[in-house]
């Protein structure tokens, strides 16, 4: 899969098969994010891989899903629940301006390298950052930036031209389907509003 076809292959999984990962390839996963480009090269983050069955369990416990659905549509339950969060935190002695930028991409390599290696993930900025901060012992000087949700996909969620509302939706058959604003609509060729 070329990294064009994986781009376009990404959606946010939030079904999960419960079949374990293995460790190597949450550590290549995690290796993927430290090689981001980071301003200054200050590389402001580090990250915890999750994986042990009742820690995953708990951290699953303070995350939110899918805000745009009823609840028993976002959610996922125990049955399909992430097997795995990789834990991104900031480390507050390597901030600039720019550190949101920088993790914004280490996440997104983690994304992109999870699924070449056939793995669904989902990226939870939505977490209660103090009892997780508490379950896995992060120390002062770190602040939870996110956690990503990670596991074999379970659901096959579709894309679709954006017409009115960014809002995600289940059909009927429970597939998602998720808008994406054009490529005409978010294009300009020379001057803005050249198409
Ligand atoms: C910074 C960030 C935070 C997000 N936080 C959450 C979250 O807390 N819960 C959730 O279910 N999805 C979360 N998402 C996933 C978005 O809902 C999803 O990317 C969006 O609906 C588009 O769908 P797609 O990823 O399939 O293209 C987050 C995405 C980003 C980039």
């Amino acid at each position: 899969m070329s990294v064009y076809e994986t781009v376009q292959k990404r959606r946010s999984i939030r079904r999960f098969k419960q079949k374990k990962i293995p460790l190597i390839i949450l550590r290549k996963i995690v290796d993927s994010a430290r090689m981001g480009p980071s301003a200054r090269n200050l590389q402001p983050w580090e990250f915890i891989i999750i994986d042990s069955p009742e820690l995953v369990k708990a951290v699953f416990e303070h995350t939110n899903w899918a805000g745009y659905l009823p609840k028993e549509q976002g959610k996922p339950s125990p049955e399909q629940a992430p097997v795995a969060f990789i834990a991104v935190l900031k480390n507050e002695r390597f901030q600039s301006k720019w550190s949101n930028h920088d993790i914004g991409a280490a996440v997104e390599n983690m994304i992109l390298v999870a699924l070449e290696e056939g793995i669904g993930s989902c990226w939870i900025a939505s977490v209660t950052r103090e009892p997780v901060m508490e379950l896995l012992n992060i120390p002062a000087g770190y602040e939870i930036d996110s956690v990503l949700a990670l596991g074999y996909a379970d659901e096959e969620p579709i894309a679709f031209d954006l017409d009115e509302s960014v809002k995600y939706f289940r059909d009927e058959y429970g597939r998602l389907h998720v808008p994406k604003r054009t490529m005409e609509s978010v294009i300009s060729h020379n001057k803005f509003g050249q198409r």
